[in-house]
């Protein structure tokens, strides 16, 4: 097989077969295929596409380059979730204390935030003592005895996906809905889901902007999923703006206790029901995702949905009375308030920067290496909708940075107003399953 010979195929928009999609991934991880070719083959891919088939046989492939996790020391039906990226998105943590306390096994390796998106691990790493790191027998432990645990990234896995990801970087490849797609379900494989639920984000703040190739990219995942034998169910909601009210580490675990207490924001309240709903179902607690809901809605009403976050915070090492006191989390020293100067509707938002605001205060990092500032964050008093007189305080900056105009600046420009109340904003759009 000649990778030049692949590279003509798919140019002319012919279908490769699961050997060629093995003899170029595996070859490329190993360094015997260069990036040359590997990018010249992304392009094609990019411009003519992949059939089921091939994505399948893609993210397969990726799986295969590396390391797998073994969940077959837990009993049951591993669930797992995954979110394409947003701001705000807290969901890990809401779903996480409600779906384990159905009986489902929530077994879960999360990332870590960079550029304008958080990641779950340093948001739990703001409770004090919690540890992302356990053993692989306290892992299976826990997760055997409490139905829960997340730990940070480890191990080798889909290598093929990282070197593929960072040279889809440069050469403008990252916009390719199999590669997208790919990409992400081998991740979600490779770390030991028997079912998965996908939160497709779509709008300002998303990889995808159109509600037509969020419906694309959730249609490739779920197929993929059938296809390698995982049920997979993709759950198509709004990220026109923040999810919630908080932004920042700290601040959004206050805002997951808020949901888990029964006084979430209406947004980050509905789209966590739903994912619960679908994973309890996905991991057959229940026949319906109605029956779901009842139970989590019963659960939070009771006061055992946030008991169990403590219980969650507890095994890992963390301080459960941050749990039971917010108010112990870490605070900033400055708390800066921007205020409206105009009067009107809020009528839409560029979610990025609000994103790229909180990491300017400290709550992300720019770059892999950089540090973080767990107190740092924003607080957005004005959401799509909102009526907003001159001098109203649109959001709070939280920080302990020196310098805090450039930040100031991007999250003003995030803001959009009209005259006119705007229609209201759909949480979910659709179910792709
Ligand atoms: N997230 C991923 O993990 N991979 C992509 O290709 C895009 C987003």
């Amino acid at each position: 097989m000649r990778i030049v010979d692949l590279i003509n195929k798919k140019k002319y928009g012919e279908k490769l077969t699961k050997e060629e999609i093995d003899f170029i991934v595996l070859g490329y991880t190993k360094g015997e295929v260069p990036d040359y070719q590997m990018s010249a083959l992304l392009m094609a891919i990019y411009f003519q596409g992949m059939d089921k088939e091939e994505t399948s046989n893609l993210t397969d492939a990726f799986v295969r380059s590396g390391d797998t996790v073994d969940l077959s020391a837990i009993e049951g039906i591993k669930v797992d979730k995954h979110s394409t990226g947003g701001v705000g998105d807290k969901i890990s943590l809401i779903v996480t204390p409600l779906v384990a306390s159905c009986g489902i096994p929530v077994a879960k390796m999360s990332g870590r935030g960079l550029g304008h998106t958080g990641g779950t691990v340093d948001k739990l790493e703001s409770i004090e003592g919690f540890k992302i790191e356990l053993t692989s027998e306290e892992f299976v432990q826990n997760v055997n005895a409490h139905k829960m645990a997340i730990v940070g990234q480890s191990g080798d896995l889909t290598p093929a996906d990282k070197k593929i990801y960072a040279l889809r970087d440069v050469t403008g490849t990252i916009d390719s809905i199999p590669l997208i797609a790919s990409s992400i379900m081998s991740k979600k494989i490779a770390s030991g889901a028997d079912a998965i639920v996908l939160d497709v984000k779509v709008g300002s703040g998303a990889f995808m902007k159109s509600l037509e190739d969020a419906r694309m990219l959730a249609r490739t995942m779920v197929d993929i999923g059938s296809h390698l034998g995982r049920k997979t169910v993709a759950v198509i909601t709004n990220m026109d703006q923040p999810l919630g009210h908080e932004v920042g580490n700290a601040n959004e675990i206050r805002e997951a206790i808020e949901v888990l207490k029964g006084n979430g924001a209406e947004d980050e309240t509905e789209v966590a029901m739903t994912i619960a709903s679908y994973m309890a179902v996905l991991g057959g607690a229940y026949k319906t995702v109605d029956e779901a809901h009842t139970f989590f809605d019963k659960l939070i009403q009771s006061g055992e949905a946030i008991e169990k976050l403590k219980t969650f915070v507890e095994i890992q090492g963390g301080n459960p009375d941050m749990i039971e006191h917010p108010e112990k989390l870490p605070v900033a020293s400055k708390h800066i308030e921007v205020k409206a100067d105009l009067e009107g509707y809020v009528s839409g938002f560029d979610a990025e920067k609000v994103g790229i605001s909180a990491m300017m205060l400290g709550a992300g990092r720019q770059k892999k290496e950089d540090p973080i500032d767990y107190a740092a964050g924003i607080s957005l008093k004005k959401k799509i909708g909102d009526h907003v007189n001159l001098g109203d305080v649109l959001c709070v900056l939280h920080t302990n940075a020196a310098e805090t105009f450039e930040a100031e600046k991007m999250v003003r420009a995030a803001f959009a107003f009209s005259a006119k109340k705007p229609e209201p904003v759909k949480y979910i759009y659709e179910i792709v399953e």
